[in-house]
């Protein structure tokens, strides 16, 4: 059997559910799988596919395609050029040889590149442009950067559904065509884009308000379950690319021989006694997706680390690199950590965060354990984050 649920009459999911998956581009981890969506929408006159799915998966897409005993497609809508919505594509375009592919200029040539896919296969569409289905109309919305920059979302104007890619989606496994359980499709929708989308927040807005007249009754991502109240989604992506932040600290770190983690302790505590909320991560055993999520409302990250020869401890790199890749709103930063002889660990974590619009409070790096006099810095430190949090309003 395959995944045969209607969004609407006419309008299939033929896409795959990729429950085992638990990694991503060998990077980003999947602690609840994922699914490849496509849709197959049925016009009076044409019948048009809405992405394809991982080539890993293809046998799924094309055992549902002939379970609704699809004998024609016509054009097959590729929003986004990854693999994982357009790897099957060059299999599905030799099994119905009229069909086209239908995407952006940008999309086009990545395609070409990516997959070996012939230049007279495609139909490339502008900004607004549309197609008809004969009694269904598709309007292409471009929308670059969400996350590769030749992305588009498909907007079927008679039925109000909007196919958005990866934007608005999650990595989440699940039965449901539409969100049922609403915590856990927030949580995998905010990994999701705290993960993907947080480095193009300004772009991804420009996005958000370019949809915002639409009347949409469903938004169908091509990763986890439709949202058949958008407001659901929307609403959360209103606020994570928002300017706003939130009283919140993320601290990530390790400890060798246990200097850092002594200070680290300490200084959660001296937070908590604030009533700051605060995100602690033993780098040597967090999900990295945890971190990232963290990241996405915090007003300040403070990043604990031991020496290693002169520098971070290099899991500490690991993150310090990807929050600076991530690019989160983040107001302050500061370091605590410790070294046995010496060192440059503060030069080199301030100089890898250039992307953080960040003030940076002043660090705590003690010689040995930490004494009297360190705890009295962590304590300064704390109060520091206290106040800054409140001259800037942030609660
Ligand atoms: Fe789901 Fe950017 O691919």
């Amino acid at each position: 059997m395959g995944i045969l649920k209607q969004l609407k009459p006419n309008i299939h999911s033929v896409g795959a559910v990729d429950w085992d998956r638990r990694l991503f581009d060998e990077l980003i981890p999947l602690p609840d799988g994922t699914s490849y969506n496509a849709y197959l929408v049925k016009g009076r006159e044409k019948t048009a596919l809405i992405d394809t799915v991982d080539t890993i998966m293809a046998d799924v897409l094309i055992r549902n395609l002939n379970q609704l005993g699809v004998k024609d497609i016509d054009y097959i809508i590729a929003n986004h050029a990854e693999q994982d919505h357009s790897g099957s594509l060059p299999q599905i375009l030799d099994m119905y040889p009229n069909a086209r592919a239908v995407c952006t200029q940008k999309c086009k040539v990545m395609l070409m590149d990516s997959l070996l896919i012939p230049e007279d296969k495609f139909i490339t569409v502008d900004d607004r442009e549309t197609l008809s289905l004969g009694d269904k109309t598709l309007e292409f919305i471009h929308a670059p950067w969400v996350h590769w920059p030749e992305t588009m979302f498909t907007y079927l104007r008679e039925e109000k559904v909007l196919f958005t890619c990866d934007f608005l989606g999650s990595h989440l496994a699940t039965s449901d065509l539409f969100v049922t359980d609403g915590a856990t499709v927030y949580e995998a929708a905010k990994r999701y884009y705290a993960e993907i989308m947080m480095p193009f927040r300004t772009i991804i807005k420009k996005n958000l308000e370019k949809i915002k007249n639409l009347e949409i009754e469903i938004i169908a991502p091509s990763h986890g379950p439709a949202y058949n109240k958008p407001d659901f989604i929307l609403n959360a992506y209103g606020e994570w690319v928002s300017g706003d932040v939130k009283n919140e600290v993320v601290v990530p770190y390790i400890s060798m021989h246990g200097s850092t983690k002594k200070m680290i302790n300490y200084f959660v505590e001296a937070l908590i006694e604030k009533d700051i909320t605060v995100r602690q991560f033993n780098l040597s055993k967090t999900d990295i997706g945890k971190l990232a999520m963290a990241l996405v409302d915090a007003a300040t990250i403070v990043i604990g680390s031991p020496t290693v020869l002169v520098g971070p401890h290099p899991n500490v790199v690991y993150a310090v690199y990807l929050a600076n890749a991530l690019r989160p709103k983040l107001k302050f930063a500061s370091i605590i950590g410790s070294y046995g002889w010496g060192g440059k660990m503060v030069e080199q974590i301030v100089g890898m965060i250039p992307n953080l619009k960040v003030e940076i409070l002043d660090p705590v790096v003690v010689k040995g354990f930490p004494k009297k006099e360190d705890f009295k810095a962590l304590n300064r430190l704390a109060d520091e984050v206290l106040n800054k949090h409140k001259e800037h309003n942030i609660v």
